[in-house]
Formats: structure tokens, sequence, C-alpha cells
């Protein structure tokens, strides 16, 4: 399950972004997209999503795509409720998937938060939220943005597994925005890096990272 863009355009009033992107996202490898604030890696990955409209061009995906954003959106209810709700959906609630929800909710550390309103979380603690609920879902295409940017150093490798394990079921196609180049090092199978060029962006795209971490 790749995701095509083809000749992907977007402009803001005073800020040309992308023009006329054209790039494939593989399955089974992790896919970091980089660059510097405000050059558009999370407009990028929401018109990936399908939640943005490019001014021009096209994304193509078979399959289901989950977007975890950096500031996630809680829906009402406990943490539970919120990271069942993928199952709800799917209205797969048996035992099994049951217990997925609650070793997901032990993991991330979340245990004594389970019964909690969710919107009374902390920005880390949503993200937690956002992550188990979207590797709950287990689409075939996941896209997340800044996945750890508020997690605690000690929980990042943690995620991290759970990132690995995800790829190494068939057809998943997972696309990682990150600032932490550490983080781009140990996950990136495909690196694309957005840079300034004149008043456009340009895509750079990289199989191998480590010449890119090596001049840095
Ligand atoms: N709705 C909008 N209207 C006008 N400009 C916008 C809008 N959304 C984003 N921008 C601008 O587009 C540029 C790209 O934004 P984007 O959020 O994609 O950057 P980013 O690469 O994700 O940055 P960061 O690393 O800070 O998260 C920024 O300069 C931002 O100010
Ligand atoms: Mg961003």
């Amino acid at each position: 399950m790749s995701i095509e863009c083809k000749g992907i355009s977007k402009a803001y009033k005073h800020k040309q972004l992308f023009h006329n992107f054209t790039g494939t996202f593989s399955p089974g490898v992790c896919n970091c997209i980089v660059g510097e604030n405000g050059v558009g890696k999370t407009t990028l990955l929401k018109i990936m999503s399908g939640i943005l409209k490019p001014d021009s061009g096209m994304v193509t995906h078979s399959g289901m795509c989950t977007y975890a954003g950096s500031s996630p959106y809680m829906l009402r209810g406990t943490v539970m409720d919120n990271i069942t709700y993928p199952l709800m959906l799917k209205r797969q609630q048996g035992r099994r998937e049951q217990h997925v929800v609650l070793e997901m909710i032990e993991q991330l550390g979340l245990n004594a938060l389970k019964h909690q309103e969710a919107k009374t979380l902390s920005a880390g603690e949503k993200q937690k939220v956002a992550l188990g609920r979207a590797l709950v879902w287990d689409p075939e295409i996941l896209l997340l943005d800044e996945p750890t940017a508020n997690i605690d150093r000690s929980m990042i490798e943690m995620i991290e597994g759970y990132l690995k394990d995800y790829l190494k079921q068939k057809n998943r196609t997972l696309v990682v925005v990150s600032h932490d180049y550490e983080q781009v090092h140990r996950l990136s199978g495909v690196l694309w890096e957005i840079k300034h060029h004149n008043f456009d962006a340009i895509i750079e795209k990289r199989e191998n990272n480590r010449g890119l971490l090596e001049c840095r």
C-alpha cells in the first residue's frame, strides 16, 4: 500500500510551499520527513492524509489511512474510550482486542489515567493516547507528525519498537515527521528532506540517511 503524490503544489497567501512534487512513499520501510520549521512538513502530511487539499495534483493510496498530528484531538470520553474507539468502529470488541487495548495502555504508561477524561490530559499524555489509538486501529497507512515530540526519553525506545513492529506486518506504509535526527537515523529507511529553494521548497529523497547525518 504505497502513497503516491503526483504533481502536488501548495501555496498560502504569501508563501509558495511545494511546486509539482511527485514521489512514492513505499511500504515496509520507515519514510521520515525532515526539514526546518515552517518548510511544510505538516502541510505535506495533511495533504497525504486527505485532510488538506493541494492546489493542484493528487494523492493516491489504497487502504485505510490514519493521521496523528502533533497536537492530537481527543474524543469525548476516557483514555480507555479513546483507545478502544477504533475497535468499536471496526466492530471488533472481543476479548483478544480488549487485551490488546489494555496492553497498549500499560505499555504507554497510561494505566493510572485510563479512566481519566482524555480532554483533560497533558500534551504528552494526549500524544501517547493518539499513538495508542492509531496503533490499535492498525491502518495500512500510518502518518505520524512528530509522534514523540512531547514524550519522555525513557518511552521513546518502546514507541519506536511499536513502529518497527507495525512495519513488520505485510503492506504497511509508515511516514513519520521528526525533528530528532537521532530518531530519524534509528528509524529511517527512506529520508525525505524538504528544503527551501528560492521561493519554493524542494523535496529530496534519499534511500539511506547516513550521508545526511554525517554532514550535519
Ligand atoms: N492555514 C494557513 N494559512 C497561512 N499559512 C499557513 C497556514 N498553514 C500553514 N501555513 C504556513 O505554511 C508554512 C508551512 O507550515 P507547516 O505547518 O507545514 O510547517 P512545518 O514544516 O510542519 O513546521 P514545524 O517544523 O514548525 O512543525 C509555515 O510558514 C506556516 O506559517
Ligand atoms: Mg509541523
